[in-house]
């Protein structure tokens, strides 16, 4: 069950604007070019951002999130229809022969047990040709994230077009390394209304990715750093290798 950041109708449809600039996507816009991906599976596409700026680059795109509410948000963007959205877990895309599949916006933390991180391992393994790339990110765990998350003045409101303003108000509430969660509390100064929404995450060492992919049939080409984001991220880029 997705989070109600995710989930949640009011909170898919204010998602972008508090997520800001996402000049994250461009880096796998790059490698997409790097590795000459013509068809690329979104897991965890959320509400759509990389997946139509892949489509606006002429590529055949494929994008998969199990919260429906994000999902209305994605296809609200793709009016004619160039993207195959799918809601749901990624093992429930067909085997689809693509060249590329990624996980932006560290999608790979939300897989939290050992079992949950394989099958998604595995369901993407099924989905990509042979010598297919899978590209992802996650925080690296020695950044210790979340001191910073505690540490902010974490309340922001912005105004945003067809909700009016919307307070955010982020805490964290647990640390049990290797999981952090964290709540995020909106409250729509329009109606009153407010929603809630908790998350868990979990940060794996570069090794235990390292491991699992080498275990899911998978070879991993290089580890780089996150260029907007100098020395927080992991950037794997890995290939199916049978
Ligand atoms: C932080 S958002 C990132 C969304 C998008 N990739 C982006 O960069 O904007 C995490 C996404 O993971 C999705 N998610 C949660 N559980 C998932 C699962 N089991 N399989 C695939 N996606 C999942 C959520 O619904 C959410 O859309």
């Amino acid at each position: 069950m997705p989070d109600a950041i995710f989930a949640h109708p009011r909170l898919a449809a204010i998602y972008d604007a508090f997520d800001g600039d996402r000049c994250d996507l461009t880096t796998y816009l790059n490698i997409a070019d790097e590795l000459g991906a013509d068809r690329v599976l979104d897991v965890g596409c959320g509400t759509g951002c990389l997946a139509i700026l892949l489509a606006d680059s002429g590529r055949d795109v494929v994008a998969v999130d199990p919260a429906e509410a994000s999902l209305e948000v994605a296809r609200s963007k793709d009016r004619i229809g160039r993207i195959t959205w799918v809601h749901g877990e990624v093992t429930t895309v067909p085997s689809r022969s693509v060249d590329l599949a990624v996980m932006t916006g560290n999608v790979a933390q939300v897989f939290l047990t050992d079992d949950d991180w394989a099958q998604a391992l595995q369901g993407i393994h099924a989905a990509l040709r042979p010598a297919g790339h899978l590209v992802f990110e996650t925080r690296r765990p020695e950044r210790r994230a979340w001191e910073d998350w505690a540490a902010d003045a974490a309340q922001l409101t912005i105004e945003i077009p067809g909700s009016g303003p919307v307070e955010q108000r982020r805490e964290v509430t647990d640390v049990s390394l290797p999981f952090v969660s964290f709540r995020y509390t909106y409250r729509f100064l329009s109606d009153g209304m407010v929603v809630t929404s908790d998350s868990t995450l979990r940060f794996r060492s570069r090794d235990e990715v390292e491991a699992s992919l080498t275990s899911n049939g998978y070879q991993v080409q290089d580890v780089r750093d996150a260029p907007d984001r100098p020395g927080r991220e992991f950037m794997f880029i890995a290939e199916r290798i049978n």
